[in-house]
């Protein structure tokens, strides 16, 4: 089952915020285009997880993959189902489900998971990578963005944890559970801070994911920084090495 907090805080995020109507940006295509060298430029079957709005699963539909994107929330899907059912190079096909529970009966070349892994417990993690293994062929691979707990630990020193940004009529505020090594990205309506609700995302190193993966019959092949933002310049600093980076792209293959 999906962690409890999940429907409720992606449901409130995209109430408050419309998150899942964004355009699809030259940052999807870019995806798409990085999805395609992983893959050596070969075109496939993918499996997207937790696909938000479907941006990135359209971009990489655009270029002639056969797409299948899981989304947990009704109305986050929404926008999805939409952009499926526009003319697309290749294909794209819309779950409004669970990913602990979706039912598949094909196989795919590649699974992918951009920006939120790390929703429920350790088990909860090793039991959605057991289920990856099952839906990838025997030469397919995976691929997941991974929040860093250096990047997010640093967030005290750099005066980003604790600070409240307002945008549109949304409230945003991000700490860093120590303990948990979870990074935590709190929403609410401008003055309704009672119903604020909080994303709490788990986050590895790539030594963490490896003992993560023990017994799921996955292997870490290789990661990527994916950048940082520098609050001190407000800008997104892309090419931050690995040390710097918030979150990484790590690619998996069948053990
Ligand atoms: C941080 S958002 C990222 C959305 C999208 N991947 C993107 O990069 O724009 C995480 C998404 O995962 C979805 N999600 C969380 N738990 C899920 C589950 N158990 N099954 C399917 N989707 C889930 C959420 O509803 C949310 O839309």
């Amino acid at each position: 089952m999906d962690q409890p907090w999940a429907r409720d805080f992606y449901a409130k995020q995209n109430e408050w915020a419309d998150v899942s109507r964004d355009p699809i940006t030259d940052m999807h295509c870019r995806n798409a285009d990085l999805v395609q060298r992983l893959a050596g430029g070969r075109i496939g079957r993918v499996l997207e997880l937790g696909a938000g709005g479907g941006q990135n699963a359209a971009a990489l539909a655009d270029l002639g993959y056969s797409v299948t994107a899981v989304e947990l929330v009704p109305s986050v899907a929404q926008n999805a189902l939409e952009l499926a059912a526009r003319p697309r190079k290749g294909q794209l096909r819309v779950i409004v489900g669970d990913f602990y529970e979706v039912e598949l009966a094909e196989r795919f070349d590649i699974v992918c998971y951009w920006d939120g892994f790390g929703v429920g417990s350790d088990d909860d993690q090793q039991r959605l990578l057991r289920r990856i293994v099952g839906w990838l062929v025997p030469d397919g691979f995976a691929f997941i963005e991974v929040y860093t707990p250096w990047y997010w630990s640093g967030i005290a020193r750099s005066g980003m944890a604790g600070r409240e940004t307002q945008f549109g009529g949304v409230c945003r505020r991000y700490d860093f559970d120590a303990n948990g090594s979870r990074m935590l990205d709190t929403w609410w309506p401008v003055g309704r801070e009672t119903e604020a609700a909080t994303q709490s995302l788990r986050c590895y190193s790539p030594a963490d994911l490896q003992l993560l993966l023990k017994d799921t019959g996955l292997s870490l092949e290789s990661v990527e920084p994916r950048g940082a933002y520098d609050p001190a310049r407000d800008r997104f600093v892309e090419d931050a090495p690995l040390e710097e980076s918030m979150q990484y792209l790590a690619k998996f293959v069948p053990a």
